[in-house]
């Protein structure tokens, strides 16, 4: 059966970080909604355009084009052993979709894991990140800083700051959280899939627990 794990978190909890090692350490597909949303932009594709006006404002795009775009993307080969959800579901709308068509691919959410961290960190957080440009790999200058300034550890690549990391629109985002995507923390505790891990702890020390309850659930 395909296993599939959704992680949860506000805006800079540390979402992307612990995909990118958990997913590789379970041998799954890391997908990541904004991820999709920014390789679509850079390729100037319509939804990319689309869903430019809405991460520049620090708004969630509408679910009908969202869930479309993560339904397709389950559907590839690629996922046939399942996959590591990061960013998707982020409201109640996404979370029934996502259920259903996990049916229809012969699986269901396994575990979820919260990255609980609290607003002052988040801010700190985005306003220090650094993304590379060719496969979102993640730093920051102070707590994971790479070991060249603007160059990439992993692929060499160029590291940039995202638009939406700007104060203002992290602000805007934070409280989108907690209008539309906080409630999904009830969603899955009412069905037991829900693990909370505190993520102002090291890098290391958070994915070494998400790890544990993952592989708890998944055994
Ligand atoms: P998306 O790209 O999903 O952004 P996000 O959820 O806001 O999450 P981030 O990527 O900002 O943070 P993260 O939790 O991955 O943290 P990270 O690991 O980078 O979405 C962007 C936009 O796309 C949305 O606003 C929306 O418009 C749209 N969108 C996406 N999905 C959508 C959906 N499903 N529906 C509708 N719209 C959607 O870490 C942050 C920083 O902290 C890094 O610098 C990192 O090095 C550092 N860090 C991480 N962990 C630690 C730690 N333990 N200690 C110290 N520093 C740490």
């Amino acid at each position: 059966m395909p296993e599939y794990i959704v992680l949860l978190g506000p805006p800079g909890a540390g979402k992307g970080t612990q995909a990118k090692v958990i997913s590789e350490t379970l041998g799954l597909m890391h997908i990541s909604s904004g991820d999709i949303f920014r390789e679509n932009l850079k390729a100037q594709t319509e939804l990319g355009k689309l869903a430019q006006t809405y991460m520049n404002k620090g708004e969630l795009v509408p679910d009908d084009v969202t869930i479309a775009m993560i339904k397709d993307r389950l559907s590839k080969p690629d996922c046939e052993k399942g996959a590591l959800l990061d960013g998707f579901p982020r409201t109640p709308a996404q979370a029934v979709a996502l259920d259903e068509t996990l049916v229809s691919l012969g699986g269901k959410v396994q575990c979820v894991p919260l990255i609980a961290v609290e607003p002052e960190v988040l801010i700190e957080r985005l306003s220090g990140r650094w993304s590379c440009r060719a496969q979102g790999h993640v730093y920051h200058s102070k707590y994971n800083p790479p070991k060249q300034a603007g160059i990439c550890d992993i692929d060499g690549s160029e590291l940039y700051q995202r638009e939406d990391d700007q104060p203002a629109t992290v602000e805007r985002r934070i409280k989108v959280y907690v209008e539309q995507t906080a409630p999904l923390i009830e969603y899955y505790q009412k069905k037991q899939l829900l693990v909370e891990v505190d993520g102002t702890q090291p890098i290391e020390v958070v994915t070494e627990q998400m790890m544990s309850a993952i592989k708890k659930a998944i055994k």
